[in-house]
């Protein structure tokens, strides 16, 4: 077998007159001539040309829809219209058959649904390859933005005995038998036996113990899995996903806001600069999707233009009570048009979020200072005594994307809100140890990794930009 040269690097410096390999799966095959090759080095095919006299017609036969072929042959100027090369097949190797009439993919459009019940080929869409190579950048621009700032990435734990946001949404984890777990005296189950000692679960967030780290390193992040166990079967909520955490020593809730806005700038930028061509054939499917559809329900602006939007412009930044505010005198409050009730100590919905981002101010908008009730027990208590230091930073089409906010650093106030929430201070010393010892005002956040990418990809689903979906009821894969 020849040696292969990716795809990739045969369109961006072609050796015209060369004799190289390629290898990849056929996106298309037109006239039992051209072949559209794709090998995932980059979003575009190459063109293989079928000569009848060099490849015999067993072979040509077996060139079909995702079938996998190694092509030899000389690297020669396009004749034809579209594309700047071609490959003139003297072999064609066969690797791998699809048997068109079981392979569950056709070379037309198919439904995201469909798509997302065959997502081990669902890779090979122009779609989906797109996206997966964008995930990759997304994640790629997070680390370099952190390395490059002297941020330290930090492992935290996956089990752990810690519910950091209090809202009980935990999987739990346990090496009993369901049937036949021993129980206290009771009748509860009786943890101390179990594998780690106590009752465990997979993390609903890496913040707790990234504040060891801010508080030692002064500036880490984490970027890992994160599981909740919420019954939220919405386009924007997943049970596994993954968050970036930084936390920051010595930082209060405006530094915060400052490094949210920065970070996400960076990441739309960078992904602007290095996927040019995932996010050209991205913004023109939408574009292609609304065509038939009444402009009310179209973007305001392409995605590539609202992504560049987004980084010319300043976030709007408001507190809660402003929100609340902007929201009472708005016109679908006016006329009943919100399904959910608008009031001062109420969170906000997705449908308040958007339409302060969409309708108000027309770009990303963070909120901070929100009611303490609504909000974890970490959070700093403002002055006010009603509203504690946090923030959340708002897109367009999603909602919220990222939350944080300025660590409780003072020890008896983080004490009294534990109570006053019920937080447990024996399962949580060593949190409050980082107040008695050495203690330092701090901050942070978490973004949604697949928020952000839905963003940028202006893909509808929150499903469809992470491989393999978890969501109440679907763990296929
Ligand atoms: O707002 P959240 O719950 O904040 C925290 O977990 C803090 N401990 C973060 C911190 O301050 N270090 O979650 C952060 C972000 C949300 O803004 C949202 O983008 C995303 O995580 N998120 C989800 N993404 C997908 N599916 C879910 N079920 C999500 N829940 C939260
Ligand atoms: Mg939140």
């Amino acid at each position: 077998m020849g040696k292969r040269t990716e795809i990739v690097d045969v369109l961006k410096a072609p050796q015209i007159g060369a004799t190289i390999t390629v290898k990849g799966w056929v996106r298309a095959f037109r006239s039992n001539r051209f072949v559209a090759l794709n090998d995932g080095s980059t979003f575009n095919t190459v063109q293989v040309v079928i000569d009848p006299d060099k490849i015999d017609e067993e072979t040509v036969k077996r060139i079909g829809f995702h079938a996998c072929i190694a092509a030899t042959g000389e690297l020669v100027e396009s004749k034809g219209s579209g594309q700047a090369v071609e490959l003139m097949a003297d072999t064609i190797e066969i690797l791998g058959d699809t048997d068109l009439s079981e392979y569950p993919l056709q070379a037309k459009k198919q439904s995201m649904e469909f798509l997302r019940e065959k997502a081990h080929f669902r890779m090979r869409t122009n779609t989906f390859s797109a996206v997966f190579r964008i995930r990759h950048g997304v994640a790629f621009a997070i680390n370099k933005y952190f390395n490059d700032k002297g941020y330290y990435y930090m492992h935290t734990p996956i089990i752990t005995g810690s519910d950091a946001e209090g809202a009980g949404e935990m999987f739990r984890i346990t090496t009993f038998e369901p049937n036949n777990a021993p129980t206290a005296e009771d009748g509860s189950i009786d943890y101390s036996q179990d594998f780690f000692g106590k009752a465990t679960n997979i993390t609903v967030s890496g913040q707790l113990q990234a504040e060891i780290g801010a508080l030692s390193l002064g500036k880490v992040y984490t970027f890992g899995p994160t599981f909740r166990a919420e019954k939220s079967n919405t386009s924007r909520h997943l049970a596994e996903f993954w968050m970036i955490e930084p936390e920051i020593a010595f930082a209060d809730i405006y530094d915060d806001m400052d490094l949210a806005e920065d970070f996400s700038k960076y990441i739309i930028n960078y992904i602007l600069e290095n996927y040019p061509d995932d996010l050209a054939f991205l913004d023109k499917r939408i574009q292609d999707m609304e065509k038939n559809m009444k402009k009310e329900l179209r973007r305001p602006m392409s995605l590539i233009d609202t992504l560049k939007f987004v980084i010319d412009n300043d976030f709007a930044r408001i507190t809660y009570t402003e929100a609340i505010d902007i929201l009472k005198r708005s016109k679908p409050y006016k006329k009943g048009k919100f399904e959910f009730p608008v009031d001062w100590g109420i969170d906000l919905q997705a449908e308040h979020e958007r339409w302060l981002v969409e309708k108000h101010f027309k770009k990303p908008v963070i909120v901070r200072d929100y009611p303490k009730d609504i909000k974890a027990f970490y959070m700093r208590m403002n002055d006010d005594e009603k509203t504690v230091a946090a923030m959340d930073v708002l897109f367009p089409g999603i909602g919220e994307v990222i939350g944080g906010s300025q660590r409780e650093e003072r020890l008896e106030k983080l004490r009294k809100r534990m109570q006053e929430m019920n937080v447990h201070e024996d399962e949580l010393q060593w949190y409050l140890d980082l107040r008695r010892f050495g203690g330092a005002p701090h901050a942070g956040f978490g973004l949604g990794f697949e928020r952000i990418i839905l963003f940028i990809t202006g893909m509808a689903n929150i499903r469809d930009v992470i491989p393999f979906p978890r969501t109440p009821g679907n763990a296929e894969f």
